[in-house]
């Protein structure tokens, strides 16, 4: 049984580091949860905080969502597994169908997993099987997962790839990342030098017609939210077509409604080949989905990827509650509006205080990039560090990327009154480190 009394966070951080391999661990705060509720997180100790994380942008209904909580109680009653594999439970075809229908491809099937980093591997699979080709694009500081073929696409860290070994035939692209941008250009300048390096790509690096398919995160998560210029996948996917190359959309992070439309994808006017979702889609419970065009999905034999565990009852049913919830709460369009509402106050805390560098994102997926100085751009690592310790102490859950950029990734259904709190507490936050008191 599970005794709380008496137990501390730091001897549990501690009893931690014995028996949990520090692979699955990045310490941000000392943080032990024990119960949760929409935006609200309290620890162990009975504090509370609110929370911009969403446990990494999973909790977009709110964590502990009444209507996700019954319908997965009323499953467990009934029927908690039962292998799609084998048999055919209505749940995980209840949820393919809806997915089907909320996905922007014509006529998609769907592939179900258990983690945002299999629903790559399997895309990486139904893409080189239907192209019968091997080469894969991706992007330099992209995240795609832990496994091994997600591992192999991601751009951002290649320490583990060092030690590990890793999937050949993948190759990068320069991401568009405007406030830094990878060939030194301004707006007033900018040729979409980017796209030109693909072309430039197939002329000198890579056989444009062994390539299966880019993979690309429609807004670049991991390395800070980052939002591609308005007409860039429509240029991009114009040179793919011309090559048989298929597009594929990592919507892990960015999809389910984050951006204030289901897949962020939807901004950029293009129609992806295939679509990998996670994290949101099981308010908490571990499910992901594969969508692909119905021919590219049927390109594998029978079994050929298939999980035990996966299209199970229960997690399908959580999701189905996430996507109902949704739409009857109308959260896309609330999406936006509180995203909106938070970019215009962090622009308006960027005219205060000169370590904010930059305000970007769509929706409330939103990055805030803290620099040391806004001329030379230089990234305030330490700073940033400080501002999450500080707004931690004053019930603030943030965190960041690429050691300055804060995640701003509340749920979906945060109240008004408490996104303000929060964002009244980062601000706090960034004055006190900005005025040397921590
Ligand atoms: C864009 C993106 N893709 C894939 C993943 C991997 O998802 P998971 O950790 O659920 O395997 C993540 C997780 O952070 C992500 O942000």
């Amino acid at each position: 049984m599970l005794i709380l009394n008496n137990m501390k966070a730091n001897d549990i951080i501690k009893r931690y580091s014995k028996v949990i391999a520090q692979a699955n661990k990045m310490h941000y705060f000392p943080l032990v949860p024990v119960k949760a509720e929409n935006a609200k997180v309290w620890d162990i100790n009975g504090k509370e905080y609110i929370d911009f994380l969403s446990d990494a942008a999973v909790q977009n209904v709110g964590h502990n969502n009444p209507r996700v909580v019954k319908a997965v109680k009323e499953q467990v009653d009934k029927l908690m597994h039962a292998s799609y594999i084998y048999a055919y439970p209505i749940e995980p075809l209840l949820l393919a169908e809806k997915l089907a229908e909320i996905a922007p491809i014509d006529n998609p099937k769907v592939s179900f997993g258990l983690t945002g980093g299999d629903a790559n591997d399997a895309a990486i699979k139904f893409a080189r099987a239907y192209t019968k080709r091997q080469t894969i694009l991706s992007y330099m500081k992209s995240f795609y997962g832990s496994t091994y073929g997600a591992m192999s696409l991601t751009g951002l860290d290649f320490r583990v790839r060092a030690i590990v070994g890793e999937l050949s035939g993948v190759h990068y692209l320069p991401y568009p990342y405007c406030y830094r941008c990878p060939f030194g250009k301004e707006p007033g300048s900018c040729k979409m030098e980017c796209v030109e390096y693909i072309k430039e790509k197939f002329e000198g690096e890579v056989y444009a017609e062994g390539v299966a398919a880019l993979f690309a995160e429609p807004i670049q998560g991991d390395s800070g939210i980052v939002v591609p210029p308005k007409n860039y996948f429509k240029k991009v996917t114009k040179i793919l077509r011309e090559h048989g190359i298929l597009l594929v959309v990592d919507e892990i992070q960015s999809g389910m409604g984050r951006t204030g439309k289901w897949f962020a994808i939807e901004h950029f006017g293009v129609k992806p080949d295939i679509i990998t979702v996670g994290k949101a889609l099981g308010g908490g419970l571990p499910i992901s989905a594969t969508i692909g065009k119905a021919e590219i999905m049927d390109s594998l034999p029978p079994l050929s990827h298939a999980f035990t565990l996966s299209g199970n009852p229960t997690t399908s049913r959580a999701a189905l509650a996430v996507i109902e919830e949704i739409e009857e709460k109308n959260l896309l369009r609330r999406a936006e509006k509180l995203g909106n509402y938070a970019m215009k106050r962090l622009r308006e805390m960027m005219d205060k205080h000169e370590l904010i560098g930059d305000v970007r994102g769509i929706g409330l997926m939103i990055g805030v990039e803290l620099v040391k100085d806004r001329e030379t751009k230089e990234r305030a690592i330490e700073e940033t560090s400080k501002v999450i310790e500080r707004a931690f102490d004053l019930g603030l859950i943030v965190t960041h990327f690429s050691g300055n950029v804060l995640r701003i990734e509340p749920p979906l259904t945060i109240e008004r009154e408490t996104l303000d709190e929060g964002l009244d507490v980062l601000e706090k936050a960034i004055e006190d480190v900005e005025e040397g008191r921590v």
